[in-house]
């Protein structure tokens, strides 16, 4: 079948009808542990690269950096499932006590909606944000890919009319980002807030805040052997792009999806070659007006 987005405003974002299934199942029956960590995002903003980064630090011990790493011949998604896509998909209840602790685990619900045992536990929540121009260039190119070709490509002026009305799956952008934003360290609750174009700039400090936030801090030792940057390296997009799991492998998250669709570019603002003056000013303002007050920017035109 063709998932053609087809979207209802369920709980304040959007999403498909059988997420909606999947959703209504994680919120009845997973609980979060006090040990689990929780990898959140809105869709294209880096998820693929969390996984890979979080997973490398949580099993170092199990799983040194070296040429039989996992991460060199499974995809991220596979080594760290969405909740509402595998585990709890087709009304699956999935079998926890084969995972290892902690328990790593990825989601695109919004803060709002996640179980109430997430919000309650001493549970880890880490949210990823990427700016609204790349994030959208990069939903654009994804929906593309699955769509019919019947269809023709999908019309860029259309996708972004609707992703400034705020219809786009788990959207509109600016309430996620705010739901987890105000649950953030800063705003004194118990999400880490990292940035897509923060990691771009400076992957090893990101890395170690991340480490440091898990419970799984950098000793002294693993920094002046190279750890951060080894772990860096693995995970980096031309590192991940390149391998044969991720060329030719297919089904990460959907059975039908290919894992190459997960490497486009990996860069900070592509979304010029896309979007014109007037298309980025008009998202500018509707981010503007939405931010206003929350202590948060992003810094684009
Ligand atoms: S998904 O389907 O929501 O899980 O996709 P997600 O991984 O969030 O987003 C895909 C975009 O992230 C880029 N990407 C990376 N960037 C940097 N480093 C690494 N390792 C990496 N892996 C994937 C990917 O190329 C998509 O962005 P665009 O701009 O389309 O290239």
């Amino acid at each position: 079948g063709q998932r053609t987005p087809n979207l209802y405003f369920y709980q304040g974002f959007w999403c498909q009808p059988k997420e909606i299934q999947a959703i209504m199942s994680v919120q009845r029956n997973f609980i979060a542990q006090d040990s689990d960590i929780i990898l959140a995002t809105i869709p294209k903003s880096g998820t693929t690269w969390l996984k890979a980064i979080s997973y490398a630090i949580v099993n170092r011990y199990n799983f040194p950096v070296q040429n039989d790493h996992p991460l060199l011949s499974s995809n991220p998604h596979e080594l760290v499932p969405f909740l509402e896509y595998k585990l709890y998909a087709d009304n699956n209840i999935p079998d926890f006590s084969t995972f290892p602790s902690p328990r790593l685990v990825a989601t695109h619900v919004p803060f709002s909606a996640l179980p109430e045992s997430v919000k309650r536990s001493g549970c880890r929540v880490v949210y990823l944000a990427r700016n609204p121009f790349d994030t959208f260039v990069s939903i654009w190119h994804y929906l593309g890919k699955l769509r019919p070709e019947s269809l023709g490509p999908l019309p860029l002026e259309e996708a972004f009319d609707a992703y400034c009305r705020g219809v786009i799956g788990y959207g509109p952008y600016w309430d996620h980002l705010l739901g987890y934003w105000n649950e953030s360290l800063e705003k004194t609750g118990k999400v880490l807030f990292l940035r897509y174009e923060e990691m771009k700039q400076d992957a090893n400090a990101q890395l170690k805040r991340l480490a440091e936030f898990l419970g799984f801090p950098f000793s002294i030792e693993e920094e002046k052997g190279g750890l951060v940057e080894n772990i860096s390296n693995l995970c980096s997009f031309q590192t991940l792009k390149d391998l044969v799991v991720n060329k030719h492998g297919k089904g990460a998250i959907f059975a039908d999806s290919e894992n190459k669709d997960l490497f486009r570019k990996g860069k900070v603002g592509d979304w010029i070659n896309y979007l014109t003056p007037v298309m980025a000013e008009r998202l500018t303002n509707i981010m503007n007006e939405k931010l206003s007050g929350s202590n948060l920017s992003f810094s684009v035109l």
